[in-house]
């Protein structure tokens, strides 16, 4: 290539190798005419000011030196209101630092009582809502739809900050803490719309309220009701009606035990009780675990599940309005 011929490998440019042709002479006849240029007339050219050098800052790095041109008028001017602008801020707004809190500035104006403001307006506009929450029926506040979206809405919030650290963020409960879950038509306590309000209101097995919800399931094993035996087989027939693998022999002695202990609040067909809160035992759902340890241990110990009561931490209409959320999750009767 004729680069490759000109360049050596690291892009040197080579001298052409003999000696320098001579340079010719000029003459009358080399002489050629230069290609034609386009010149600024004269007189514009000397028309143009010819600005004086400014004056240099001064410095010099180098050799290179800073002129000391005037900031431009605009700039300038910028720069002043934004002055003005700062200190006509520092008066009207909080502004500087002291020892307890900023200067209040003569607005009055803070991001608390933006935030105050905008609950207030919130609670305004939902005034009328919170009402007819409260003035409906608690029986019929899924019978309009739009009361009933309003109270969805408003209850997700409520259940968000009131109820998920115990049921879980999507209501499924928590097994291990025997928080029941709310998603499924299983109830301890009825699942209508009035249960679920009143279990919210009251709570259940908490000292608090006198109109808490109570029952108590005996502690067969810890008080010596019923013997090792005779807690093996009953626990064996609670895996039968369940459902799941079991000896059937000591199932079917349970089935007596059974009878005489449990039915009275689990039912003959262990079908649980809601007047009670005596949980179903003929399915697979578990308020704290359907396995034959945690079945015995239930059985042997009790429980004792408690709720507090919120008739006394939230308003009439937030209690409602979370009712109407939880009835609505899917179990709702
Ligand atoms: C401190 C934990 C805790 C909090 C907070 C809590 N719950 Fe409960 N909740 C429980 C327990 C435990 C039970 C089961 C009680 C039992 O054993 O009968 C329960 C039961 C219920 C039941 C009855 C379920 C059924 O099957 O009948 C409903 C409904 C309910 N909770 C709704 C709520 C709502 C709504 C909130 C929030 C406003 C809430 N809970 C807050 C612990 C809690
Ligand atoms: C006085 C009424 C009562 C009697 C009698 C009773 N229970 Fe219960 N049982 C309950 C209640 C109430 C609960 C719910 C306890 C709680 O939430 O704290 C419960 C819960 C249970 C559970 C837990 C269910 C789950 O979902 O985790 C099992 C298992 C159980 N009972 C079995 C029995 C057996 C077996 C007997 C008879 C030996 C019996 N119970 C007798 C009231 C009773």
């Amino acid at each position: 290539m004729a680069d490759d011929d000109k360049k050596k490998p690291d892009g040197e440019a080579t001298v052409p190798e003999g000696p320098r042709p001579p340079v010719e002479a000029r003459t009358e006849e080399n002489l050629v005419d230069p290609p034609e240029r386009q010149y600024a007339e004269p007189r514009k050219v000397l028309r143009q000011k010819v600005a004086p050098e400014p004056p240099t800052t001064g410095h010099s790095w180098d050799g290179i030196e800073e002129y000391d041109n005037p900031m431009p008028r605009w700039w300038l001017w910028t720069f002043y209101i934004t002055i003005a602008w700062a200190v006509i801020y520092w008066i009207l707004y909080p502004a500087w630092p002291m020892v307890s809190q900023a200067t209040p500035g003569i607005l009055g104006h803070s991001t608390r009582g933006d935030v105050a403001r905008e609950i207030e307006d919130f609670e305004t506009r939902n005034a009328a809502w919170f009402e007819r929450l409260v003035a409906t029926e608690v029986a019929q506040l899924r019978e309009e739809a739009e009361l009933e979206r309003f109270a969805v809405q408003a209850g997700r919030a409520v259940f968000a900050a009131q109820c998920s650290q115990c049921h879980g963020a999507g209501a499924q409960g928590v097994q291990a803490g025997g928080f029941p879950s709310l998603l499924d038509d299983q109830w301890l306590w009825g699942g209508t719309l009035e249960e679920i309000h009143r279990t919210i209101a009251h709570g259940v097995r908490n000292e608090d309220d006198p109109d808490a919800r109570w029952s108590e399931m005996p502690a067969f094993g810890a008080e010596g009701l019923l013997d090792e035996d005779e807690i093996d087989q009953v626990v064996e027939y609670v895996l039968a009606m369940s459902g799941q693998s079991h000896d059937a022999d000591l199932a079917a002695l349970g089935a007596e035990v059974f009878d005489w202990n449990c039915a009275a609040c689990h039912m003959d067909d262990g079908s649980g009780n809601t007047d009670l809160g005596a949980p179903a035992l003929n399915n697979q759902i578990w308020q704290y675990g359907g396995d034959r340890d945690t079945i015995r241990q239930t059985i042997y110990f009790s429980r004792f599940g408690v709720m507090p009561a919120f008739s006394e931490r939230l308003r009439e209409s937030d209690i409602r309005a979370v009712a109407v959320y939880v009835h609505q999750l899917g179990g709702g009767q």
